[in-house]
C-alpha cells in the first residue's frame, strides 16, 4: 500500500462541527435553519437515507422533518406540496428524495422547488449557476469530492481530472467544478472507447459509475488521486465502491475508501447547504 487514505469520515465530522457552531450562531439571531425532507413511496434505500438526513441535522443543530407519502400519491399532490413549502418562511431547504415512482416526472418536480431552497442542487437554475460560475447550490457529492481535495492541499490548476460518469447529480457538475479550478478535464461515459488510456493520463480519477472494478490498479498512472464515488455490494454483500481499492492504493498517490469516503461528505455538505440557505435567507 503506497497511497495516502483521504479520510471521509474525519473530514465531515470536522464540517458538522462548523455547521453546528453556525446553527448556533444563527439561532442566537432567532432564526431556526429548517430542512423539509419528502419521500414518497417506500424504497428501503430511500428509507434509510432520509433517516440520516434527519438524523443528521438534528446532530448539527437544523431542524429537520420527513414527510413521507404513499406511492399513490399524485403528482399535482406533490407539487402542491412543494409550493406550500416554497411558500413558507420558516423553511429553508426542501429535499425531494429520489427516485419517484415511475407515475412522476422527477425534472418536472425538482423544477417546482423554489432554487434558494434547493439544497440538492439539482434545479436547472442551480446547475446553471455552477456552470458559469455564479452562487447557487452544488449538488452535495461533487462538492463533498472537491472539499476532499482541499483537505490534502491539492492544486488543480493545469492537472488533468478524468471523470468517468456523466449522470446530472455527479459526473457533470464534478466536470464543472474541477474546471473552475482550471484543471483540464475530461469526462468519459459507457460510450468512451478506451476508458484505461484516458485514466492512465489522469492526474486525478473520481469514479461515479456505479459498477465494481471500473477502475483497476493498471489503469492509473502512479501517484495519482482517486476519488471512489461508487456505493456498490460485493459477493459478501459488503459495501464497496467503483474502485479495486486494494489494487489501486499500491499505485496511487491518493485515494477514499468505500466506506468512509466520499458518502459521509455527501451527508456533510447537505447540512453545508442547509444552514447557507438560511444564512442567505437573514442577511
Ligand atoms: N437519492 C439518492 N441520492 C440522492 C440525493 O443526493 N438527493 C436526493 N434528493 N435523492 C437521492
Amino acid at each position: 500500500m503506497t497511497a495516502s487514505i483521504i479520510d471521509g469520515k474525519a473530514l465531515a465530522q470536522q464540517i458538522r462541527a462548523e455547521v453546528l457552531g453556525r446553527t448556533q450562531a444563527l439561532k442566537a439571531r432567532g432564526i431556526q435553519p429548517a430542512l423539509s425532507i419528502i419521500m414518497v413511496g417506500d424504497d428501503p434505500a430511500s428509507a434509510v437515507y432520509t433517516k440520516h438526513k434527519v438524523n443528521d441535522s438534528t446532530e448539527t443543530g437544523l431542524a429537520a422533518t420527513l414527510e413521507r407519502y404513499p406511492a399513490t400519491l399524485t403528482q399535482d399532490e406533490l407539487l402542491a406540496r412543494i409550493e406550500a413549502l416554497n411558500n413558507d418562511p420558516a423553511v429553508h431547504g426542501i429535499l425531494v428524495q429520489l427516485p419517484l415512482p415511475r407515475h412522476m416526472d422527477s425534472q418536472r418536480v425538482i423544477e417546482t422547488i423554489a432554487p434558494a431552497k434547493d439544497v440538492d442542487g439539482f434545479h436547472v437554475a442551480n446547475a446553471g449557476a455552477l456552470m458559469v460560475g455564479r452562487p447557487g447550490f452544488w449538488p452535495c457529492t461533487p462538492h463533498g469530492c472537491m472539499k476532499m481535495l482541499e483537505s490534502i492541499g491539492y492544486d488543480l490548476r493545469g492537472k488533468h481530472a478524468v471523470v468517468i460518469g456523466r449522470s446530472n447529480i455527479v459526473g457533470k457538475p464534478m466536470a464543472m467544478m474541477l474546471l473552475g479550478r482550471n484543471a483540464t478535464v475530461t469526462i468519459c461515459h459507457s460510450a468512451t472507447r478506451d476508458l484505461k488510456a484516458m485514466t492512465l493520463q489522469a492526474d486525478v480519477v473520481v469514479a461515479a459509475v456505479g459498477k465494481r472494478n471500473v477502475l483497476t490498479a493498471d489503469m492509473v498512472k502512479p501517484g495519482a488521486v482517486v476519488i471512489d464515488v461508487g456505493m456498490n455490494t460485493n459477493e459478501a454483500g459488503k459495501l464497496c465502491g467503483d474502485v479495486d481499492f486494494a489494487g489501486v492504493s499500491e499505485v496511487a498517490g491518493w485515494i477514499t475508501p468505500v466506506p468512509g469516503g466520499v458518502g459521509p461528505m455527501t451527508r456533510a455538505m447537505l447540512l453545508v447547504n442547509t444552514l447557507e440557505a438560511a444564512e442567505r435567507a437573514a442577511n
